[in-house]
Order: structure tokens, then C-alpha cells, then sequence
């Protein structure tokens, strides 16, 4: 069976869905660890109630970017995960951690990207008066959030949505979709070689959406 680490920095409601999603045997896969980088990041009890092992790399006073990454990459290593999850891990990744995990990390960003990446994507939706925003789930590329989308969900904004309001509209819509591509990587239906994305084999020129509780893929 393979397994996979996922990775935190906070409240971690997405592993709480992966972790709902392995139990329930929808992902046919083990979670071998939950990383953090903050010891008190709030995700840490749901690994302790599911008895996940948990591992907290604090990072250091005058460490660098890829002093860190390599303490990362030596534990992961250890763990012998054949993937990487991040959900809501709030560290940019170096080159050198993403090229030794090339293919093999997976991210959920709480945007239609390319559009609003980074961060406080919620606001700055609501500010640029966009009347769809959603999830995407993507493989990790060097340059922050770009890298190729795997699948997305729309949700609407309403008029009277605020921020949070808008926040859990999206955030539901992260714990379905998360956990579903999670599961074609770990059925081999979802690989990126080669900086191109393959779904069942063929190549995915455009993202998969999620609309209306329906998986649409694209016509190729
Ligand atoms: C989510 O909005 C996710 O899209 C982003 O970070 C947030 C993590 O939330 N990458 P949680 O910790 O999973 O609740």
C-alpha cells in the first residue's frame, strides 16, 4: 500500500477529510505522518486522536530556506512516503525539496487559480467583485502556486457573502475535492511526468472541474 505524509502549519480541517477519506477507504492509502512546522498548529490533535505519528520541525533561528528543506526531505526520506499532501503547510518550498519530490507533491489553494494566488485569496476575490471563486488541487512547480492544475471547483459568491462566509463555502468544496484526487494518484490514474499532467494515461491539457457534485473532464 503506499503512503503519504501531509503536511500542516495550522487548523487542518483538509487532513481532517483526508484522514476521513482513508479510514472510510475511500483513499487506499496510509498516512505515514503529519508534519508541521508549528508545534501548536491546531492540525496536531487530529493526528494525535487517529494516532498518526506526528513530527514538528520548528524552523530555526538563521536557518535557511534550504537548511530547513533538507531537515524536511531527510525525515520524509525516513518515512519512505511514496507522496507529499500539503494542506495548509505555510512555507514556500525550495527548488531543491520540490525537485527531489518532482511529480510527487500535491497542493490545494483556495482560488480559481491562475487566478489570486497567494494568500487572502477570499478577500481579494470579493474585491475584484468576482461572482465565481472556488478550490484548486495542483501538482507543486518551483514558482509558488502555478503549478499544473489537476482539478478545480466552482462556488458561487453571493451577494451578501463576507469573507468567512465565502471562506466555508470554499473550504467545503476543498474536503470533497481534496481526497478525490488524492485517491487517482494513489490508483496511478493521475501522474505528472515531464511537466505534463496524465490522467488514465492520456494527457490532461486542461483541469478537471467539480460543478454542481459532478466530476467534468475535459474534452481533449
Ligand atoms: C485551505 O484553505 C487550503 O486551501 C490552503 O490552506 C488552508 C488550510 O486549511 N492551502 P486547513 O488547515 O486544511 O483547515
Amino acid at each position: 500500500m503506499k503512503s503519504f505524509v501531509v503536511l500542516i502549519s495550522g487548523r487542518g480541517s483538509n487532513l481532517q477529510a483526508i484522514y476521513d477519506a482513508v479510514t472510510s477507504g475511500v483513499i487506499t492509502a496510509r498516512i505515514a505522518a503529519v508534519i508541521s512546522n508549528r508545534a501548536d498548529a491546531e492540525g496536531l490533535s487530529i493526528a494525535r486522536a487517529a494516532q498518526i505519528p506526528e513530527i514538528i520541525i520548528p524552523a530555526q533561528p538563521g536557518q535557511s530556506r534550504e537548511q530547513y528543506d533538507s531537515a524536511l526531505i531527510a525525515q520524509i526520506d525516513a518515512l519512505q512516503a511514496d507522496f507529499i499532501v500539503l494542506a495548509g503547510f505555510m512555507r514556500i518550498l525550495s527548488d531543491a525539496f520540490i525537485t527531489h519530490f518532482a511529480g510527487r507533491i500535491l497542493n490545494i489553494h483556495p482560488s480559481l487559480l491562475p487566478a489570486f494566488k497567494g494568500l487572502d485569496t477570499h478577500r481579494r476575490a470579493l474585491a475584484a467583485g468576482c461572482s465565481k471563486h472556488g478550490a484548486s488541487v495542483h501538482f507543486v512547480s518551483a514558482e509558488l502556486d502555478s503549478g499544473a492544475i489537476v482539478l478545480q471547483a466552482e462556488v458561487e459568491v453571493k451577494p451578501d457573502d463576507d469573507e468567512n462566509s465565502l471562506a466555508e463555502r470554499v473550504l467545503k468544496t476543498e474536503h470533497v475535492i481534496y481526497p478525490m484526487v488524492i485517491q487517482w494518484y494513489v490508483e496511478g490514474r493521475l501522474m505528472f511526468r515531464d511537466q505534463q499532467l496524465y490522467f488514465d494515461h492520456t494527457p490532461l491539457t486542461e483541469a478537471c472541474q467539480w460543478k454542481n457534485q459532478k466530476l467534468v473532464l475535459p474534452q481533449n
